[in-house]
């Protein structure tokens, strides 16, 4: 351990903590470009420069390591003067066109030039030109003039990801960030570039122009692309609904958790939002009879479900539930299949194609919750089918009512043709789900579903850590968060659980099933808890 004093504050740190860091436990924020704590150190931008007594010359605080007895200055006049005149060397050959750069108003160079630059620019010679808008991959777009050679996106390229598209070339005024000869920024987590690049050099084709970050609002939430459970912010534009195309969600950025994603989120995750506001969102209740189907009341469609749930034996029932729902829902779902009697019950559908995994994040499963469903039991009771035994019985005409959740059946690793003469045999499919597919197209009743960005619940990902997400944008139409739809198709059968918000059905969760024990919302907090295997 180093004790040290860092602006007159006392602090003690591991042995090796670097300067920055130490500062930053303090709550002190030492401006810096190069600097990210997890990439190497590479001492390029020299923003990050600091005092120390004893000491002639001015430090930087990423490279220094914390010893015994340091006294350091972070904001001294000799700092503040020298951090002034880096600002100006930094800024000398950049092109100023804040007013048509899509990092306006998260810009590091515009922020710290306001806190500690505003010096008066003596730049009158004719500034060196660099490539403008260059796509260097389907997410990355490069503006070469505003890059400050931090070396981020290049040591990113090398350490993490272990591609290397990335290099600086040339010398001097005249070095830039550019790709290798044949290569493109296409691997999986080409995003985060974006993310760590300091400056407007490097932002994102699938956002850039669609709309100000100022209008841009943000919901802490878990990604629901695969069981690894990355955790994001949901950024939505709701104070200008005719921007962004009038999608509300704009865009993904990953938020950090040490314990799941660290700072990165895969490419898969981060543009794989546009469900949410597609034109295939299910928007309102809806029954069919023949080939026509007509949009009914929720109220009429809780009642015909509580009518077919109860006009059938507990045995000619299937509930498929899916593990893209939350806790707080399966749970639920479990109650009102226990309680209704019904056997037929499970979550796990195959995939068609197996799905790509790697080293870093990325999870062959891709779907957020199926420890949570495994730890629920939303499996087989005394001897019923599993989702194939479904189907199998509904061929056979043994099984006469199916509840599927958000499954596409029609796309799994079963043949199309054999999912679609189960269903179609089926006296009543009922679809609930966030967007239309192959399932809803034949469903009797279809129940709209909100989806993970319009509500509150948590997940369980594959590492047994239950993690909290939040509503960011309201449900679209008349589109319910799935525990919503079964509280009330609970209450219309009887059932003693009246739910009215999702966390009240967590701590029914916790008290009941050993695994959750002693989890709250309060304690699973921001980066999640484990639960008790
Ligand atoms: S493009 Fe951005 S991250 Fe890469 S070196 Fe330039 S400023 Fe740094
Ligand atoms: S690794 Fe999985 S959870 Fe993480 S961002 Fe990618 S899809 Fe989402
Ligand atoms: S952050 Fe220390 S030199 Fe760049």
């Amino acid at each position: 351990m180093a004790r040290l004093t860092i602006d007159g504050k006392e602090i003690e740190v591991p042995a090796g903590t670097v300067l920055i860091e130490a500062a930053r436990r303090l709550g002190i924020e030492i401006p810096h470009y190069c600097y990210h704590p997890g990439l190497s150190i590479a001492g390029q931008c020299r923003l990050c420069m600091v005092e120390i007594e004893k000491n002639p010359r001015l430090q930087i605080s990423c490279n220094t390591v914390a010893t015994d007895g340091m006294v350091v200055q972070t904001g001294s006049p000799k700092v503040l003067e020298t951090r002034k005149s880096i600002m100006e060397f930094h800024l000398i050959n950049h092109p100023l066109d804040c007013p048509v750069c899509d990092q306006a108003g998260e810009c590091w160079l515009q922020i710290y030039y306001m806190q500690h630059g505003l010096y008066e620019p003596r730049m009158m010679d004719e500034k060196v030109h660099k490539p403008k808008a260059v796509p260097l991959g389907p997410h990355v777009m490069l503006d070469a003039e505003r890059c400050i050679l931090c070396s981020r996106c290049v040591r990113f390229c090398d350490e993490v990801t272990g591609t290397s598209e990335l290099g600086i070339f040339n010398r001097g005024d005249r070095s830039e960030i550019g790709l290798f000869p044949g290569r493109e920024l296409a691997n999986p987590y080409s995003g985060n570039v974006i993310d760590i690049c300091p400056v407007g050099a490097l932002t994102d084709r699938d956002f850039r122009f669609a709309v100000r970050v100022w209008y841009l609002d943000r919901a802490k939430s878990v990604c629901p692309g695969c069981a690894r459970g990355c955790n994001i912010e949901i950024h939505y534009n709701v104070r200008r609904p005719h921007h962004n195309a009038g999608r509300r969600v704009a865009r993904l950025k990953p938020r950090e958790n040490p314990e799941v994603n660290k700072w990165w989120i895969c490419d898969f995750g981060r543009y794989g939002f546009g469900f949410i506001d597609d034109p295939s969102r299910l928007l309102a209740p809806a029954r069919r009879e023949g080939p026509k189907a007509e949009e009914v009341s929720w109220e009429d469609a809780v009642q015909l479900l509580a009518g077919r749930l109860r006009q059938y034996a507990p045995e000619e029932i299937g509930v498929l539930a899916s593990p893209q729902m939350a806790n707080e829902d399966l749970f639920l779902l479990k109650r009102l299949a226990g309680h209704l009697g019904i056997r037929s019950l499970d979550f796990g559908v195959p995939p068609r194609d197996p799905g790509f995994e790697d080293h870093l994040l990325i999870r062959a499963d891709k779907n957020p919750n199926s420890k949570g469903a495994e730890l629920i039991g939303l499996l087989p009771r005394d001897g019923g089918p599993d989702a194939r035994g479904m189907l199998q019985a509904a061929r056979a005409r043994r099984l006469k009512c199916l509840w599927v959740f958000h499954h596409d059946l029609t796309r799994s690793a079963w043949g199309e043709a054999e999912v679609l003469e189960a269903l179609l045999a089926l006296g009543c499919l009922i679809f609930q789900g966030s967007n239309a597919n192959g399932v809803s197209a034949h469903a009797h009743l279809v129940l709209p579903s909100a989806t993970y960005a319009e509500r509150e619940g948590t997940f369980t990902n594959f590492q047994g850590r239950v993690q909290r997400f939040r509503k960011a944008v309201e449900p679209l139409g008349e589109s319910r968060p799935d525990w919503e739809i079964l509280a009330r198709v609970g209450e219309a059968v009887g059932l003693d659980l009246r739910p009215t918000r999702a966390e009240d059905l967590f701590r029914e969760l916790a008290r009941t099933l050993p695994a959750f024990s002693g989890l709250s919302y309060r304690s699973l907090g921001d980066l999640g808890q484990k639960v008790q295997e």
